[in-house]
């Protein structure tokens, strides 16, 4: 036994200067990936705020026409969180929706946008989230209704709602423009909201951006194509403005999952980035 725990140890030593050394290659990641976490909206979803719950230790309710998701602890923590993940777990759980285990994710995750995002990204956020204190913080099952809380089905759905893998710049368009798209689809998941959904909570890609009647907590969600009824009537400063400090054209604040969003995502990112956003959806084909 000692002998094989010598020859464990001879032949682990040498590997673990080289595992931390892929991260000590980039000195930014952490910092790369706070930015990363703020621009994919991660802090919401996964902190029970109402309750006092700690950051990203998950136990928020997200009511749902399928029934209501607990989302779960994402932080350090082996036990209860994702401490014990590698690389390579991360990165398919974005890409693939899949866990380490194999078992399907619920897409109430939205991995079916993030999975357009860069390696280079998810590996910088899971940088910046395993530099987060570990909570000690049990998972809450879900509490869905059947046939929806079946994980076994879940697959299916992959098939039909999923494309796998990061999204290509369109190298016909201007870098703003690529980076506004990068912003809204992979990371932002704007659509998750603002696009409707099908009958089988699969995202309706002929109605993109056009609003939803049926947003998370029962709310609509409004259309914000390029069309002169959706946001195609704003400037682009107003635009800009709202995703800054949340306030529209009219003189109003936007509330609500909007208002969460604009509080923990749109106000922390760059003036350059948020143009960016607005250099987009002013491309968005109008619907009515
Ligand atoms: C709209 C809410 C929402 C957002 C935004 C969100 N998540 Fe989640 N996440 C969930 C839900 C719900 C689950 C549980 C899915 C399941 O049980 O299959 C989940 C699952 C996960 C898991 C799998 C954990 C496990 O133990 O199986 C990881 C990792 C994760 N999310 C990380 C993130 C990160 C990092 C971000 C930001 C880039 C993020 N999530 C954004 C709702 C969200
Ligand atoms: C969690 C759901 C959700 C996400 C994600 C989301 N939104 Fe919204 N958005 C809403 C809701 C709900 C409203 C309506 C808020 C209100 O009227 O108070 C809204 C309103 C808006 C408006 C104002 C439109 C109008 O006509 O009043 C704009 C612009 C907007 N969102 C852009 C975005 C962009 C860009 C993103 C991605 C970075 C995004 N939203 C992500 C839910 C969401």
């Amino acid at each position: 036994m000692r002998r094989l725990a010598r020859i464990a140890a001879a032949l682990a030593l040498p590997l673990l200067p080289a595992a931390g050394g892929a991260w000590a290659a980039e000195p930014d990641s952490v910092a790369r990936g706070a930015y990363v976490f703020q621009a994919a909206g991660c802090l919401g979803c996964h902190t029970d705020e109402k309750a006092g719950g700690l950051p990203l230790a998950g136990g928020r309710a997200l009511k749902t026409p399928f029934g209501t998701f607990f989302t779960p602890n994402i932080t350090p923590d082996p036990d209860n969180g994702i401490g014990r993940w590698s690389d390579a777990d991360f990165v398919r759980a974005f890409r693939e929706g899949k866990r380490p285990d194999g078992a399907a994710l619920f897409p109430a995750f939205p991995y079916a946008s993030y999975t357009r995002m860069t390696d280079r990204d998810l590996l910088d956020l899971k940088a910046y989230l395993f530099a987060q204190p570990a909570a000690p913080v049990a998972n809450k099952p879900h509490d869905l209704t059947p046939p929806f809380s079946w994980r076994f089905l879940v697959p299916a759905w992959q098939w039909m709602y999923l494309t796998p893998g990061p999204m290509p710049d369109d190298p016909a368009k201007p870098a703003a423009w690529n980076r506004g798209r990068y912003l809204v689809d992979a990371q932002g998941h704007c659509g998750e909201c603002h696009t409707p959904r099908s009958l089988l909570g699969g995202l309706d890609g002929d109605r993109y951006l056009g609003g939803n009647p049926d947003g998370p907590d029962g709310d609509k969600v409004p259309n914000i194509t390029a069309h002169p009824k959706g946001d195609g009537g704003w400037s682009d400063g107003d635009l800009a403005l709202l995703l800054e400090t949340g306030l529209t054209p009219e003189g109003d604040v936007v509330g609500g999952a909007m208002g969460e969003v604009v509080r923990n995502t749109t106000s922390k990112l760059t003036a350059e980035d948020r143009a960016a956003i607005v250099a987009y959806l002013k491309t968005v084909p109008p619907l009515e």
